[in-house]
């Protein structure tokens, strides 16, 4: 927070005007009148009991409640949690109290709907001609635009970091494992048949190859790889895709139900393709792992502006706070996972110009919809157009 410079006593204006106002408390409220009128901010004031006097038509807007509904209430109810834990009604009384006013403080506030927003706070001490507190002014402005930016850039900037990271450690990693690999097969074959410590060498050979396949995921992610666009036939390249986990037997006895009649012959990278439905349908097989009627659901739906892939599951769905970290490198919930099948899919879809969004609740059906837009898939256009 940036702690401004307190300013001169009361009788003096914010911006720093020495000059004294005799009528300094009139025009306060006059002041406060007046901005309630036009701002689109949300202006709203207190009494000295923190209590709501009056709320503007852009407090409305912002915080969603009408007027009629927060008169006379306690301005606590706006506050989240957290930050009423952490003392903040009464940091913003004290504060407001002892230096007269507090400026461009970032904070969030609680709307109506339930919703959070982040909010830029400046707030006013209110006295009456004789020095009386009469209450305080506050000015919320909406910034959860902005944070949210400032928010994705940080991520970014993380995420670009610990590509960096782990593509070195990766590279660091991998030849000692080939050499373990290696000298392991030459003990392996020294071994007689039957020996007992076969099985022992062919679980450490698994384990390899298990360490291996993470580092190449690391890679895939860390590594910026260019697109090798090629005709290929969507349609075709999912069904492989299904057969590869099906014969791996991580589907089990889940039923699956298949809507891909369109012809969808687009022009993206398939190795790259391969590798976001390998991700998602394993991912849906894990989710229905424990289910008795497991259900996969696959389609390819050609549109005017592009193609969009969808891979359903009925498991046990996505809590919300879970949801929200998905995509993040190494986020996973199962104990064998590493957590970057998604953020990979995610970036080679992106990689097309595409998206890969998910749709699920508890107890809902989970849903991944891929979508690659016309102009990433253009070059198949004139040969074969996508209607
Ligand atoms: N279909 C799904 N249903 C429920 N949860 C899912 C589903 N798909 C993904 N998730 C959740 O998202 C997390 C991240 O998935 P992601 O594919 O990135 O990593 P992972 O599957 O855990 O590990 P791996 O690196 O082996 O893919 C999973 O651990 C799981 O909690
Ligand atoms: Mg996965």
């Amino acid at each position: 927070m940036d702690h401004p410079t307190p300013p001169p006593p009361h009788d003096s204006s914010p911006a720093g005007d020495p000059a004294p106002r005799p009528d300094a408390p009139l025009t306060d409220q006059l002041l406060l009148t007046i901005m309630q009128e036009i701002s689109r901010d949300a202006v709203l004031s207190l009494d000295p009991q923190g209590r709501i006097t009056s709320w503007n038509q852009g407090a409305e807007e912002l915080l969603g409640y009408p007027a009629a509904e927060v008169l006379g209430r306690h301005f606590d109810f706006m506050i989240p949690d957290d930050l009423k834990e952490r003392g903040e009604v009464t940091r913003l009384i004290e504060e407001t109290e002892r230096k007269g006013f507090l400026r461009d403080y970032e904070t969030r506030r609680i709307t109506g709907q339930g919703k959070e927003v982040h909010v830029l706070l400046t707030r006013m001490r209110l006295l009456d001609s004789d020095g009386k507190l009469l209450g305080a002014t506050a000015i919320l402005r909406d910034i959860t635009a902005r944070k949210r930016m400032e928010d994705e850039l940080v991520r970014a900037r993380t995420l670009a970091g610990i590509g960096e990271f782990a593509a070195r450690i990766a590279h660091e990693v991998k030849n000692p494992l080939t050499g373990i690999s290696t000298a392991l097969s030459v003990l392996r074959d020294t071994l007689e048949t039957g020996h007992p410590h076969g099985e022992l060498h062919d679980e450490i050979q698994r384990q390899i190859f298990r360490l291996d396949r993470i580092i190449d995921d690391l890679l895939t992610f860390a590594r910026h790889r260019p697109v090798d666009r090629q005709q290929t036939d969507l349609v075709n390249l999912l069904t492989r895709v299904l057969s590869l986990v099906q014969d791996s037997g991580n589907l089990g006895n889940v039923k699956v139900i298949q809507y891909l009649d369109d012809e969808a012959t687009v022009y993206v990278d398939p190795s790259m393709m391969e590798d976001v439905f390998f991700n998602l349908i394993t991912n849906a097989a894990d989710a229905l792992r424990q289910e008795e009627q497991g259900e996969l659901i696959l389609a390819v739906k050609p549109g005017p502006r592009g193609v969009a892939v969808t891979i359903t599951d009925n498991g046990p769905g996505i809590e919300d706070e879970v949801k929200d970290k998905i995509f993040d490198p190494f986020f996973t919930t199962k104990t064998r996972g590493t957590g970057l099948g998604l953020p990979i899919s995610r970036k080679h879809i992106e990689a097309h110009g595409g998206w890969l969004r998910v749709l699920s609740a508890p107890h809902k059906r989970t849903t991944f919809e891929i979508f690659l837009p016309l102009d990433a898939i253009a070059a198949s256009m004139t040969d074969n157009p996508v209607t």
